[in-house]
C-alpha cells in the first residue's frame, strides 16, 4: 500500500493533500495510545488541551492570537455554526457568487429559508470568471454578510481581501471568508485585511487529514456571538457537566462545542508547523515558481489557461483547457492509471494544485504525460 502511495504524483491539494508525513505520525500515535489504553494516556486534561496545539499553529499563519482561533471537525461544520450565530434576518441580505463552492453558500440558503433574508449571488462568465463589480454592485444597505470563497475552488480565482472587507464594512455589513483554497499556501495576514471570519478546512492546503478545521473570529466580535451548534464542550470548564446551565468560553473557542477527531487535529498542528518553519511568503513563492511552469509549457503547447494569472488574482490552482475532442475526466482517469498523476477534472477544465511537497521534475512529467494524451507536440 506505502510502496503504491510513493508512486503517485498528487498535484492535486486543491482535492486532497498526501497528508504531510509529520501530521499522519502525530495522529497515528494517538490513536495507538486510544487503541492500547483508551483515556489510559489521552486523558481528561489531554482531551481539555487537544485544540491547543491547532489554535497556536494556526494563529501563528494568520499572525492573530489564539484566543482568536477555534478548531472544528470541518470547514462546512464551522461555517453552518457561524451562519446560524448570525443569521440575518427578514429584508436582509447576504452576498456571494454562483462560482462558490456550496459548502460557503448552502449554510447562509439554509438561515435565509428560516429567517426570510436574500440571498444574492454574482454570476459568472464561460471561463469561470466572476467579475469582482458584479459582486460588488450586489452589496447594498441590507446586506449583513459578505461571504466569499478567498480562492474558487472552479477556476483559482482570488479575490482581493482588502477590497471586499471594506466594501462590506463601508455598508455596515460582516465579512465570511472561506479560506479552505488558500490558507496554507497564500499568505492570509488579519492585521492586513480587517476580516470578521476565516475559515478553513484541514485536508487541502494545509497537509492534514479528514477530521480537523479552524476559524478566525475577529476578537471584537467574540462576546456577542451566540454559536450555532452548542454541546457539552461548549462551557467554560467542560468537564463542569451541569446540563440547567452553560457560560460559553469569552474567546474564539465559543465555537467548539463537541468531541472531535482528535488526532487530526493534533497532526493538523504540526504540517501547518512546517509551513510556518517553511514561511508562508516562500511557499507562495515555491507555489508561483511550480505553476509558472505549467503556464510556460502550456503557453508553448498552445493550451489555454481559464485561470486569472494576473498578481492580485492568481493563486495556487491552474485550470487547463484541453481540445475539444477530449473529455477532461478521462483525460484525468488517464493520468492517473497510465501515469500514477493525481489532478482533478473541474467544470470540464483540468485543474492542478501542486504545493510545497512537490518538485518541477513533477511538473515536467505531468506536462509531458499530458501532451502524450491530448497528442502534442
Ligand atoms: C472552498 C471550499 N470550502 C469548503 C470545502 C469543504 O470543506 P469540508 O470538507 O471541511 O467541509 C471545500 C472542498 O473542496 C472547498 O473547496
Amino acid at each position: 500500500m506505502n510502496e503504491k502511495k510513493n508512486k503517485w504524483v498528487n498535484l492535486s491539494y486543491a482535492n486532497i493533500a498526501t497528508t504531510a508525513e509529520v501530521a499522519h505520525k502525530e495522529n497515528l500515535e494517538w490513536a495507538n495510545s486510544l487503541a492500547s489504553c483508551g483515556a489510559g494516556e489521552f486523558d481528561a486534561n489531554s482531551e481539555k488541551n487537544a485544540m491547543m496545539p491547532l489554535r497556536k499553529s494556526a494563529a501563528s499563519l494568520l499572525n492573530c492570537e489564539i484566543s482568536d482561533i477555534c478548531v472544528g471537525s470541518s470547514a462546512t461544520e464551522l461555517i453552518c455554526s457561524i451562519a446560524w450565530a448570525l443569521a440575518p434576518k427578514n429584508g436582509c441580505n447576504i452576498v456571494s457568487t454562483q462560482a462558490s463552492f456550496p459548502s460557503t453558500v448552502y449554510p447562509w440558503t439554509r438561515v435565509s429559508m428560516e429567517f426570510d433574508s436574500e440571498i444574492r449571488l454574482a454570476p459568472y462568465d464561460e471561463n469561470n470568471y466572476t467579475n469582482p463589480n458584479d459582486i460588488l454592485k450586489l452589496i447594498d444597505k441590507n446586506t449583513s454578510i459578505l461571504t466569499l470563497s478567498h480562492v474558487e475552488y472552479s477556476s483559482g480565482q482570488r479575490y482581493d481581501l482588502n477590497l471586499f472587507a471594506n466594501a462590506a464594512h463601508d455598508a455596515g455589513a460582516l465579512i465570511v471568508i472561506d479560506a479552505t483554497q488558500s490558507m496554507g499556501v497564500f499568505p492570509i495576514d488579519v492585521h492586513e485585511s480587517e476580516l470578521d471570519f476565516i475559515v478553513s478546512s484541514g485536508y487541502k492546503w494545509m497537509r492534514g487529514t479528514f477530521g480537523a478545521a479552524v476559524a478566525y473570529i475577529n476578537p471584537k466580535l467574540h462576546s456577542s456571538l451566540m454559536p450555532g451548534l452548542l454541546g457539552f464542550r461548549s462551557h467554560n470548564d467542560m468537564w463542569d457537566m451541569q446540563a440547567k446551565r452553560f457560560e460559553l468560553p469569552s474567546d474564539a473557542s465559543r465555537f467548539e462545542f463537541s468531541t472531535i477527531n482528535f488526532g487530526a487535529a493534533l497532526g493538523l498542528a504540526k504540517s501547518i508547523d512546517q509551513i510556518n518553519q517553511m514561511g508562508i511568503n516562500n511557499v507562495w513563492q515555491n507555489s508561483i515558481k511550480l505553476t509558472d511552469i505549467i503556464i510556460n509549457e502550456c503557453n508553448k503547447s498552445h493550451l489555454t489557461i481559464i485561470s486569472p494569472l494576473n498578481d492580485l488574482e492568481r493563486s495556487g490552482i491552474i485550470c487547463i483547457q484541453i481540445p475539444d475532442d477530449f473529455d477532461s475526466k478521462e483525460v484525468v482517469r488517464n493520468l492517473q492509471e497510465d501515469y500514477g498523476i493525481l489532478v482533478t477534472s473541474r467544470s470540464g477544465y483540468i485543474r492542478i494544485s501542486p504545493h510545497m511537497d512537490n518538485t518541477p521534475d513533477q511538473i515536467f512529467y505531468f506536462i509531458n504525460s499530458l501532451k502524450k494524451i491530448l497528442q502534442l507536440k
